[in-house]
């Protein structure tokens, strides 16, 4: 059958003969990451500026029959059985939990998950959970209210709290809290944010710092930068500073900056920062895991020798994403899909096709299905095979 031309790719795709395997072949997508929506309630400091970000243009955001469209074409044609819902912020767009149940119910669909900022989860649990989604993870990159507040600019950590509180009431399993580790930030808590994995079953993720897009971060020190701090918020939490205003690019970003080397913690020292106060790390084999993502999972080992009723048996477990000191490139398998519907190779770089033209502009059925997933192949194939150290694009338009 013909396939229709799809849109062009941000650069051309290598002969496909060369990916029939391997990260770049179609066959090795697992995952479908679905950003819902490009806003937020918060303006995390490494990920939005705190005004004046350009949204993205409503009629360019897909709608919920065009992500179902698209999750039933990876699921027919391609065997794609998981899927993420990201943002932004997912639970700011109107309706999350109606896309949820749609998604749910599609035949095929074995895991859908969901990753938020925790504001609104503490409403949202229960009718996220019956409407069908499987999994939650929620982003905390603070354990203290203060600072919470003044890296997210907007949220209120008792409140996330509350979320996640409410996610293991109504049965959520497999509870992820997502930390980004960042120098001069929040390096004094990695040992604490360790320690929820003893008393509860979830899995405290440790994320490297990733420099991306326009975004900018705290640095610890703003003399040594040359900033100047602009904000009240900074004076609240000491060696918290944001760049200044005069830096703020012109798009939902702040003026690219390269903040990346000093904030920075390489997963070994995240490591060992915990073992040096909560002892040893085993690794938890996973191989009999289904979907198992880029991270590497750990548990503490802490009261020895083990005993499965010894009271200190952690319940939990710990994971590393740490695309900077060790990209996972060559077993990536995941595809991403922006808000707008622009499928994304790479949370780092390029590799990109439209495919919001390819849903809205053909009316079969079967001819809509095929041309979806000729540009999931497409797309694919754009994937490079190690990511640079700069990512080109701001999160929240990908999703993570
Ligand atoms: N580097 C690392 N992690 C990031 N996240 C958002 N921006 C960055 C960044 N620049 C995290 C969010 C969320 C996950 C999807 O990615 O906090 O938990
Ligand atoms: Fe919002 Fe997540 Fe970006 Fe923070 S990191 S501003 S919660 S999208």
């Amino acid at each position: 059958m013909e396939l229709p031309i799809v849109d062009q790719p941000v650069q051309a795709a290598p002969p496909a003969t060369h990916f029939d395997t391997g990260p770049r072949s179609i066959a090795a997508v697992k995952v479908l990451r679905i950003s819902v929506t490009d806003r937020c309630n918060f303006r995390c400091v490494y990920c939005m500026p705190e005004e004046g970000v350009r949204w993205l243009p409503k009629d360019h955001l897909l709608s919920f029959e065009e992500i179902a469209t698209i999750v039933k074409a990876a699921i027919e044609i391609h065997g794609i059985r998981r899927f993420k819902i990201t943002g932004g912020e997912p639970t700011v767009r109107h309706g999350i939990v109606d896309l949820v149940r749609m998604l749910a119910k599609i035949d095929g669909v074995e895991d859908l998950s969901l990753t938020t900022n925790g504001m609104l989860l503490e409403d949202l649990a229960q009718p996220l959970r019956e409407s069908g989604l499987h999994r939650v993870t929620v982003s905390v990159d603070s354990l203290k209210p203060d600072r919470f507040r003044a890296i997210t600019r907007t949220g209120d950590l008792a409140t996330v709290l509350r979320g996640l509180d409410r996610c293991e009431d109504v049965g959520f399993d497999s509870l992820k809290i997502n930390c980004v580790t960042m120098r001069g930030t929040n390096d004094d808590e990695l040992a604490e944010f360790a320690r929820l994995s003893i008393d509860r079953k979830l899995t405290v993720r440790f994320i490297e710092y990733m420099p991306l897009g326009d975004a900018a971060l705290l640095h610890p020190d703003p003399k040594a930068s040359g900033l100047t701090s602009t904000s009240s918020i900074e004076s609240q939490s000491p060696g918290l500073n944001r760049v200044a205003s005069d830096e703020l690019g012109p798009v939902g970003g702040c003026g690219a900056q390269d903040r990346g080397a000093d904030s920075l913690i390489p997963e070994a020292e995240v490591r060992q920062r915990i073992e040096s106060e909560l002892g040893p790390l085993i690794p938890v084999d996973r191989s009999s895991e289904a979907g198992v993502g880029p991270a590497q999972v750990y548990r503490l080992l802490l009261g020895h020798p083990r005993d499965p009723r010894d009271p200190r048996s952690p319940r939990g477990r710990i994971g590393f994403i740490s695309a900077m000191s060790t990209p996972f490139c060559s077993t990536c398998n995941r595809l991403r899909l922006t808000a707008d519907g622009v499928l994304r190779s790479c949370l780092f770089e390029g590799g990109e096709v439209d495919v919001r033209s390819v849903v809205r502009s053909i009316d079969d059925p079967a001819r809509r299905h095929q041309a979806i997933a000729h540009a999931m192949s497409e797309c694919v194939r754009l994937k490079p095979d190690v990511h640079s150290y700069r990512g080109n694009e701001q999160m929240s338009r990908i999703g993570g």
